[in-house]
């Protein structure tokens, strides 16, 4: 518990600080042309549109026809992310009574949420902090009007990151693709951007590790169960909880398929995984003149030999660079060129 607080402490510290820097670094060329990639990436304004249209019917289905959403051009606030709220001009009977316009989904999403928040008093959260409490907002024809020329609220910061490494496996392990899509609306709601999408990984490392002759048993030795996947990704165990099945490893990689669709739509920028240099005890037969160190005993099950122990492979180590480039070009692979943020 102490350890999982202090990595949590750590993650937040160094979020603050990546928050800071990106202040300071929002004019930087190189902070800029990532972010222009970035954009060139992004899904038409329709599709994003219309995953925020999704989203709506599902936070609040009685007021589907109450909102229109519009994708705008950074121009419109200074070359920043926005989002604006105006009132919508014709009979309020029917039709729209609000449009909201934002640079991305999330920006659309972030102020449909200003707007339920702010100007009807709904809660939205997860369940344990309250859950969704929109009783507040008034019915339809008769939703709050701003002040004449709406209102523009602009990004303070490029990017808003959400999870760290370990709740994807602690907390999401046995998620399904219905919990999940509640999670990502949450997410686009608070304006997060830069999600962690950590799912499925195993399936693609699997795929991975056989172009270096690692076996499947030898990857049964490697992988962590279910429940400790975030132990074995960051090498603190091997094996335990084990072995992943096949249906297991198939399931999660479609789950992550559509995880990252639907972040995709909304805008989001998805963060995958990356490789850290933790490598099945059998890559050292089979590449004898790799740098591979064996770690020490990290706080595993009675530091038994068969789940502690596990080997690192040197950055500086060219083998070091083949393995983590075609773990990057298998997820391109899979998903398409979506992202250039890793993690790990
Ligand atoms: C991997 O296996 C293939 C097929 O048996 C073999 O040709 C290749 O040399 C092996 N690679 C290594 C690094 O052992
Ligand atoms: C091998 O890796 C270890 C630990 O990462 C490092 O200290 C050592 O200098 C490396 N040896 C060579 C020959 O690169």
């Amino acid at each position: 518990m102490h350890r999982i607080k202090l990595v949590l402490f750590v993650l937040l510290f160094v979020s603050l600080q990546t928050q800071s820097l990106s202040k300071q670094l929002h004019h930087d060329p190189i902070i800029d042309g990532v972010l222009n990639r970035l954009d060139s990436l992004r899904l038409t304004s329709s599709v994003q549109e219309s995953a925020v249209k999704g989203l709506l019917q599902r936070l609040i289905p009685t007021h589907f026809h109450s909102f229109e959403f519009r994708i705008i051009s950074k121009d419109v606030c200074g070359g920043s992310s926005c989002f604006v709220i105006e009132n919508y001009d014709g009979s309020r009977r029917i039709g729209p009574e609000i449009v909201i316009k934002g640079t991305t989904g999330v920006e659309i999403a972030s102020g449909l949420h200003w707007y339920l928040k702010y100007k009807c008093n709904a809660h939205v959260s997860w369940d344990k902090t309250g859950g969704i409490q929109i009783a507040s907002v008034p019915q339809p024809g008769h939703l709050p009007r701003l002040a004449s020329k709406g209102i523009l609220i602009r990004r303070p910061v490029p990017w808003t990151y959400y999870q760290n490494v370990v709740t994807s496996s602690y907390s999401y392990v046995w998620w399904g693709w219905e919990r999940w899509e509640r999670e990502i609306d949450w997410m686009a709601l608070q304006g997060i951007n830069l999600p962690l999408a950590f799912t499925g990984q195993e399936a693609i490392w699997q795929k991975v590790f056989k172009r270096f002759n690692i076996s499947k048993e030898d990857l049964d030795d490697y992988f962590g169960g279910p429940a400790f996947l975030a132990w074995a990704r960051m090498g603190n165990l091997h094996a335990w909880g084990g072995p992943l099945s096949e249906n297991w490893l198939g399931d999660q990689l479609l789950l992550q398929k559509q995880i990252l669709s639907r972040m995709l739509e909304l805008g989001m920028t998805p963060v995958l995984p990356s490789f850290s240099g933790n490598v099945p005890s059998a890559l050292r037969k089979i590449y004898p003149g790799a740098n591979i160190t064996r770690l020490d005993n990290w706080n595993t099950v009675d530091g038994d030999p068969r789940w502690c122990c596990t080997y690192l492979l040197n950055p500086s180590d060219p083998l070091f660079i083949d393995i983590g480039e075609a773990f990057i070009k298998q997820q391109i692979e899979e998903y398409g060129e979506i992202t250039n943020i890793y993690n790990w």
